[in-house]
């Protein structure tokens, strides 16, 4: 039995590195998968500043990108966290049984801690180095495993999370007995998509530095103009002496379902000026159904909670079968 979860944060706009390393494999996988959950996580996104009153308002957009996106509510359930409150019973339940010590030498917790100190923003000061941030992996774990969930498609900087998954679950399975099934984390080619301004760095927001899937044609075009390249003129795949233009590759491979080779050889003797406007119409093009589509969905937001609920509802059950089997082995039932 293949069992899918994903989630995302709803910290800002989804853009293409949440595209091409997350939702593009969700909607592969909910076709071939016997249960497929797919989450706005929304109390991991209240672990680092945030706005409370623009946060419903933001928990929504990212509902309407994934239905837009082609998350299908026939074939798997779209949910919010905090609806489900299994989610957190069974992530305190894993506190009890995670040391710190498998936490505080994640890289994703270091890098979290040093930017919201670094941030200006006025509620900062209350954020830093909260117990939260410490213990977001152990709530995701619980995520992942309160549906008895094996297979996580994510982008590659959700990799260690997935292993600290296992060292849970497995855990879990030898002080109490035998539970939480193994995790694998579904990690495809896109997984990790650069900045399009610094291409050491992960895109990890909307700004010059990604593309926002809500960006207008226009304004895709401009950020492909600024978007950084490197050194000589050869549009060539070469991750290390070539990183921008190889990210731009990988961005045009994906969208346009070319091979790079093939991308490579049509752009042979050509420069960059013309392989990123074309690159900026591929994107310009795939994105409009996915516009069109989300502009019909914000028209009927009474359909999208219904969607919204149902799936909620489906998700208590099984989440709630799992924490009872959980509590029983624990002498809580
Ligand atoms: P988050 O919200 O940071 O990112 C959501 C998903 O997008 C992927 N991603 C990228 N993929 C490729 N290139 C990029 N530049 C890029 N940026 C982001 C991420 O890898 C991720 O798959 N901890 C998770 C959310 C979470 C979760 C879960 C995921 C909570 N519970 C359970 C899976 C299962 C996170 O912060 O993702």
């Amino acid at each position: 039995m293949t069992k899918v979860f994903s989630g995302i944060r709803p910290s800002g706009k989804l853009h293409l590195g949440n595209y091409l390393g997350a939702i593009k494999n969700w909607i592969e996988l909910q076709n071939k998968a016997d249960q497929a959950i797919f989450a706005v996580v929304d109390l991991h996104g209240i672990t680092t500043p945030y706005d409370p009153k623009n946060y419903k308002e933001q928990v929504m957009d990212v509902v309407l990108d994934y239905l837009a996106a082609g998350v299908d509510p026939k074939k798997s359930l779209l949910i919010r966290q905090s609806k489900v409150p299994q989610h957190t019973e069974l992530g305190w339940i894993f506190n009890t049984i995670t040391p710190v010590s498998w936490l505080d030498r994640l890289p994703n917790y270091r890098e979290k801690v040093s930017q919201v100190e670094q941030s200006g923003e006025e509620n900062s000061k209350s954020y830093q180095n909260n117990l939260s941030i410490l213990a977001y992996p152990v709530l995701m774990a619980a995520d992942i495993l309160l549906y008895k969930s094996n297979l996580v498609p994510v982008g590659d900087d959700q990799k260690q999370h997935i292993d600290l998954t296992n060292e849970i679950g497995a855990r879990f399975n030898h002080v109490f007995g035998e539970v939480f099934p193994n995790v694998k984390a579904h990690i495809v080619q896109g997984a990790r998509i650069m900045s399009l301004q610094d291409p050491s760095k992960k895109m990890s927001k909307t700004g010059d530095e990604g593309i926002a899937l809500s960006d207008e044609p226009d304004v895709i075009r401009a950020k492909f103009k600024k978007a950084t390249t490197d050194s000589g003129k050869e549009i060539k795949f070469d991750e290390k002496e070539k990183s921008g233009i190889s990210n731009l590759l990988t961005i045009y491979s994906l969208l346009s379902g070319k091979d790079i080779k093939k991308i490579e050889a049509d752009y042979g003797g050509k420069g960059y000026v013309e392989f990123k406007n074309d690159l900026a119409e591929v994107v310009v093009e795939f994105l409009k159904p996915f516009q069109d589509k989300r502009r019909e969905l914000e028209k009927d937001p009474k359909h999208v909670i219904q969607i919204l609920e149902r799936s909620e509802e489906e998700a208590r059950k099984l989440a709630q079968k799992t924490l009872d089997e959980v509590k029983q082995l624990m002498g809580l039932l």
